[in-house]
């Protein structure tokens, strides 16, 4: 396995005062590991006050959990990529299901934001995953593929920069109901073979997480699954003892 990642997307939870609260536990109970990275998607108005809780701990990220694709413009409500960046941001979550599923976010905007954020000089994470509906009717693997395909498609350097992928099936995301780690191996076992053939050699290396319902009782084996990178968790990064028994699974 590649080095693991361990990414908490806290949408939208964890306003400047809990995300102060939440961090000083953390980094008092979590001391530098330098075999595992960790990653954090606080709300954009929060990432200030995680940086700074931060300081100088460069073994845990920052990242935003949506950007626009423009770098600056009358765009009332959303963040560029190099605010994020000027804010401390390094990862940026593009296309997560609730993007897609609740706010209508396509394919072809996936693509846009990961070339922006290529520009930018940052990492995308782009989070791919098929519908129950489309699971069961046997669709699963080619709408990750059209997902993951099409999302990357206006990369111009996937030879040679950093991204990451997250596998997260829509059916598993807060509801309790965890892929099983052979579903999961399948499904990064198929990413894999995409991303060998769209990235060549980086493709081995490239970080691909699973995401859905992850939790300190099953984090352990889902990380021991083949192609299993690391973990993206919702609701069990919330609560910092949940998060710190993930994180040191
Ligand atoms: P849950 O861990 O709450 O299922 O959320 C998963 C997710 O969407 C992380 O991005």
């Amino acid at each position: 396995m590649n080095r693991p990642v361990f990414a908490a997307n806290w949408k939208m939870n964890n306003g400047p005062t809990l995300a102060r609260e939440f961090m000083k536990a953390f980094i008092d109970q979590f001391p530098r590991q330098n075999d595992r990275t960790i990653v954090f998607f606080p709300p954009a108005l929060s990432l200030a006050t995680v940086a700074t809780a931060l300081g100088e701990r460069r073994d845990v990220w920052l990242g935003v959990q949506n950007v626009h694709w423009k770098d600056q413009g009358a765009f009332t409500g959303e963040v560029s990529v190099p605010i994020a960046r000027d804010a401390g941001a390094r990862v940026i979550l593009v296309g997560h299901s609730e993007r897609r599923h609740v706010f209508g976010e396509t394919d072809d905007e996936t693509a846009l934001k990961c070339a922006a954020v290529e520009r930018g000089g940052l990492t995308p994470m782009l989070c791919v995953g098929e519908k129950i509906e489309e699971r069961d009717a046997g669709q699963a693997e080619s709408v990750v593929v059209r997902q993951l395909r099409t999302g990357l498609s206006h990369m111009t350097q996937l030879a040679t920069k950093d991204i990451m992928i997250a596998y997260e099936p829509v059916w598993a995301i807060g509801t309790g109901r965890t892929a099983t780690p052979a579903d999961a191996a399948a499904m990064h076992g198929v990413i894999r073979r995409e991303l060998a053939s769209i990235c060549g050699d980086r493709g081995r290396v490239t970080p691909i997480l699973y995401g859905g319902s992850v939790n300190p009782g099953n984090a352990k084996t889902l990380l021991a699954a083949a192609d299993v990178d690391g973990l993206l968790v919702g609701g069990a990064s919330l609560d910092a003892s949940s998060w710190l028994a993930i994180v040191r699974s």
